[in-house]
C-alpha cells in the first residue's frame, strides 16, 4: 500500500530489547521492550511517528503555524513544539491548567522551544473547538497560516505513524525469532492503538493488541478508536477486516495522571533492574497493568512485547515534590 507523504522526524527503526531481569522477577513470559521512547531526544516518544504524517499534511496545506492541545505536562504538546521548531513552524499550545511561574518537565521544554501558550481552565477546555478557533484567529491576525492538530495527533492522518510502526515491529519480531502472544501499550487518546490495530490487521498479524487505559474507560476507547479507524478507511479508501479491540480500564486507579505507590515502586524496580525509565502517567501505569495480567495469569505465553511510548520528561514534575521513599510506599 502507498503511504501518504511524511516528513522524517523520528530515528527509526527503534530497538526491540529483551527485559530478562524483569521477566525473571515476574516469573512469567519473556518481556520485550519496543523503545519508542528513543524516537528522538527532546521530541522522543510515540507522538513523533504520528507527527511525521500530520506535519506533512500541514506543510501541504501551506501552514506556517500549528495549534495543538493537552494537559500542562502533555508529551504530545512538547513533541509538537519540538517538531515545529525543527521545521521552522510556529507552535501554539492550548494547555489545560493554570499559568506556571516555574516551568518544569515538558512545559519547560515547550517554553524553550518557543511555543506560545494559552492556559485554559477545565471548563473552557471542555469547549476545545472554541479554544482552537480563537487561537487561530489571533495567529491569522499576526500573519500566520495556522493548522489544527487534535489532542495526541490522534486522527485519521496520525494513524499512519503506527500503521508504519506495526510493519516495523513485524520485522523486529522476525529478526528476534519471536511470535509474541501480545503487544501491550498505554492508551491515552487512542491513536497509537488505532494505528497498530490497522497495521497488524493489514498484515494479518496475530499478536493480541492490549491497550491499558490511563484515563478514559473501555467504552470511550471502543468508540474513539473505531471512529478514527473508520474515518481513516474512508479517507484513504482502505477496506480491512479489523480484529476486535482489547482494552483494560481497571488499572486507571484514581484517575488520569494519578499514580499509586505501587506504580512508583514498579517504576523504581524497572529502573533498577533494566536501566529503563518509565513515567507515572502512561508507561508506568501500563507496565503495572501488564505485571498484573501476568501475575494473575490472565496473560500467558512465551513472549510479550511492551511499547515504551516515552513520557520521561513528565516524570520530573510528578516526582520532584516528594521524597522517593514516600512516593513508593
Ligand atoms: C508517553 C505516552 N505514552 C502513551 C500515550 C498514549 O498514546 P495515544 O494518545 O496515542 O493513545 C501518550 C499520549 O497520550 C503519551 O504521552
Amino acid at each position: 500500500m502507498k503511504l501518504p507523504p511524511k516528513i522524517p522526524l523520528a530515528r527509526l527503526p527503534t530497538p526491540l530489547q529483551p527485559l530478562d531481569r524483569l521477566s525473571k522477577h515476574l516469573g512469567g513470559p519473556r518481556i520485550w521492550l519496543k523503545r519508542d521512547d528513543l524516537t528522538e531526544n527532546i521530541g522522543g516518544g510515540n507522538k513523533l511517528r504520528k507527527l511525521e504524517y500530520v506535519l506533512a499534511d500541514a506543510k501541504q496545506h501551506g501552514a506556517t503555524a500549528v495549534i495543538t492541545s493537552g494537559g500542562i505536562q502533555s508529551n504530545h504538546c512538547r513533541a509538537t513544539a519540538f517538531a515545529a521548531a525543527k521545521l521552522g513552524l510556529h507552535c501554539h499550545l492550548i494547555l489545560r491548567g493554570k499559568p506556571q511561574t516555574l516551568a518544569d518537565g515538558n512545559l519547560l521544554l515547550d517554553q524553550l522551544l518557543g511555543a506560545s501558550i494559552d492556559y485554559v481552565n477545565a471548563k473552557d477546555f471542555a469547549d476545545l473547538n472554541a479554544c482552537y478557533y480563537r487561537a487561530g484567529e489571533r495567529l491569522r491576525e499576526k500573519g500566520f497560516q495556522p493548522y489544527d492538530i487534535p489532542i495526541g495527533a490522534s486522527n485519521d492522518i496520525g494513524i499512519w505513524g503506527y500503521v508504519e510502526a506495526a510493519e516495523e515491529m513485524i520485522c523486529d519480531f522476525a529478526d528476534a525469532a519471536i511470535d509474541p502472544v501480545a503487544l501491550v501499550l498505554a492508551v491515552g487518546s487512542g491513536g497509537t492503538y488505532a494505528g497498530l490495530q490497522a497495521g497488524f490487521s493489514m498484515k494479518a498479524h496475530q499478536s493480541q493488541l492490549i491497550g491499558i487505559c490511563v484515563g478514559d474507560n473501555n467504552a470511550f476507547f471502543e468508540h474513539k478508536v473505531n471512529q478514527d479507524l473508520s474515518a481513516w478507511q474512508t479517507r484513504y479508501d482502505v477496506t480491512l477486516n479489523l480484529r476486535p479491540n482489547k482494552f483494560y480500564d481497571q488499572f486507571i486507579g484514581q484517575g488520569y495522571g494519578v499514580a499509586s505507590a505501587e506504580i512508583y515502586a514498579l517504576i523504581q524496580k524497572v529502573a533498577e533492574l533494566e536501566g529503563v525509565i518509565l513515567d507515572p502517567v502512561y508507561t508506568g501505569k501500563a507496565m503495572f497493568g501488564l505485571t498484573q495480567l501476568i501475575t494473575s495469569k490472565a496473560l500467558e505465553g512465551d513472549d510479550i512485547v511492551f511499547l515504551h511510548s516515552g513520557g520521561t520528561f513528565g516524570l520530573f514534575p510528578k516526582m520532584n515534590r516528594q521524597p522517593l521513599s514516600e512516593l513508593t510506599q
